[in-house]
């Protein structure tokens, strides 16, 4: 957007997001110097400050030593986006970072430093200006999120006015607005998102609702069961259960590459809606076009790359579409993150097991399974996630985390159980923490919950003779393993 544009909305202040571009590649975003002297407050974060810095006279240079996930802050200068931290000049972080500024621009001072970020914080007070190179936005960040209200807050002078009720409202109203008279079908999963989609759009346009659950044969156990109960026996939703697990299996026969899974599964799931739309008969608009709801959230779109931002995966409810699809998207919780997704779910009166599930990826069980997803390994991998899942609660943890899940690594290994050798697959453990996804820190799982795990995993489930525990954080892993 051209700055004269940007500015003739009247920004109370400008953000700068990062980006997983180096300032020096040959795609690196620019931007148009204009934008520093308009008065407008701005922060610069990671990217966006190192764009700042070079903008602005200062030095970024390619170090050689990245900083990925936990690092520790030193702050050395007061500084009005810190004033809720703790006294103390050390603090938590979270980096992503491959360059680094090394020389602040004239007229900011350095305010804070990490062992590889000389300048990790810098003020220009007198100009409005801002910058850091850590990531105050993601949830591992201790105090990011106040970093931020006092930049809005203080710096820019703006108040909030995003409230659970009002999105409900708003969103019910952008609904109806949409929808109109026309019948709407939703994908739904048994998640939270699509449940809480679900609701929203039934709150709006009620009967016109018709949810649709595929079973594609790569869910977690007893969710098709779970979906039947709440839906059509609680909330009396008219609900079509598909059961179409050979048909995927046989598109994803030979596919091993983790995007052509995800859009082989994104095109079948389309296309049968499409097949269910036409026995109902009832959705389509005069172009032809039926209405769907997707639980699609804010870090779906983000992490699928809109027209600046890289594709990191392409998720399956978004990126994976195919393009000939005949439907028009009802999209209700796409401005949101998961806390706040769940906070509507509350709001809208979902039970607990919904609203607390943990979230399960649109491809389901196929990007758990490394290699080729078939029949015989999504059972394995089925039985031993609900295993894990089980002892999870049991433990009194599954709140606590983010996911917690089985993987399952299509290679096999050579194992020795009775007298006999084995030569079966792994199991791998992945536990996380996360706020919102977008960032996610490995779960420290007591030693004893791993070895029941462990144990009940290989003698309970045959076909895997080993367990491994995933301690990769995100960034620099994802959450899923593809
Ligand atoms: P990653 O693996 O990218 O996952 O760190 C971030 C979050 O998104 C979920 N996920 C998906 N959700 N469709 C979805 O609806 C997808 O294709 C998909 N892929 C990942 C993942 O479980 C995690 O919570």
């Amino acid at each position: 957007m051209p700055v004269d544009e940007l500015l003739a909305r009247k920004p109370r202040g400008i953000i700068l997001s990062g980006g997983p571009e180096s300032v020096y590649s040959d795609w690196a975003p620019s931007i148009d110097k204009a934008i520093f002297e308009a008065g407008v407050p701005i922060l610069g974060i990671c990217y966006g400050a190192q764009l700042m810095t070079l903008s602005l006279g200062g030095t970024v240079e390619h170090t050689g030593r990245g900083e990925y996930g936990r690092t520790t802050l030193t702050r050395s200068v007061s500084s009005p986006l810190f004033a809720d931290w703790p006294p103390g000049a050390t603090s938590d972080v979270w980096m992503s970072h491959g360059d680094a500024i090394t020389g602040a621009p004239p007229g900011f001072v350095a305010t804070a430093s990490t062992p590889d970020a000389p300048v990790a914080a810098m003020d220009d007070p007198e100009r409005r200006m801002y910058g850091v190179q850590f990531h105050p936005e993601v949830v591992h960040t201790a105090r990011g999120q106040s970093l931020l209200e006092r930049f809005l807050f203080d710096v820019c002078a703006a108040r909030p006015t995003w409230t659970h009720t009002n999105i409900i409202e708003t969103s019910v109203d952008a609904v109806r607005a949409q929808v109109g008279p026309r019948h709407v079908l939703c994908a739904l999963s048994g998640g939270v998102d699509s449940a809480v989609a679900a609701a929203l759009v039934h709150k709006a346009v009620g009967d016109q609702l018709t949810c649709v659950f595929v079973d594609t044969g790569l869910m977690r156990a007893g969710e098709a069961e779970q979906v039947e109960e709440t839906f059509r026996r609680q909330f009396n939703v008219d609900l079509v259960h598909v059961k179409a697990a050979d048909r995927f299996f046989s598109v994803l026969a030979g596919v091993t590459d983790p995007e052509a899974k995800r859009k082989a599964i994104g095109e079948t799931f389309i296309r049968i809606f499409e097949e269910v739309a036409r026995d109902i008969a009832r959705d389509a608009d005069a172009e032809g076009n039926g209405l769907l709801v997707q639980g699609t959230l804010y870090p779906d779109i983000i992490e699928s790359g809109t027209e600046d931002a890289a594709v990191i995966k392409s998720h399956h409810n978004v990126g994976g579409l195919p393009e000939d699809m005949a439907f028009d998207l009802v999209e209700p919780l796409r401005l949101l993150f998961k806390d706040e997704v769940r906070a509507v779910g509350e709001e809208l009166g979902l039970p607990e097991e919904i609203v607390w599930r943990q979230p399960f990826p649109g491809p389901g069980l196929a990007v758990r399974i490394i290699g080729e997803a078939t029949r015989e390994r999504a059972e394995i991998l089925r039985a031993a996630d609900a295993i894990v899942v089980e002892e999870v609660r049991r433990a009194g943890l599954y709140k606590e985390l983010w996911q917690s899940f089985a993987v399952l690594p299509a290679v096999r290994t050579v194992g020795v159980m009775g007298d006999g050798r084995t030569y079966a697959y792994p199991v791998v453990i992945r536990a996380v923490t996360s706020e919102d996804a977008m960032t996610a820190d490995w779960a420290r799982l007591p030693y004893e919950l791993l070895e029941r795990m462990s144990t009940r995993i290989i003698n309970e489930v045959e076909g895997v003779n080993r367990v491994a525990f995933d301690v990769t954080s995100k960034p620099p892993g994802t959450i899923e393993w593809e």
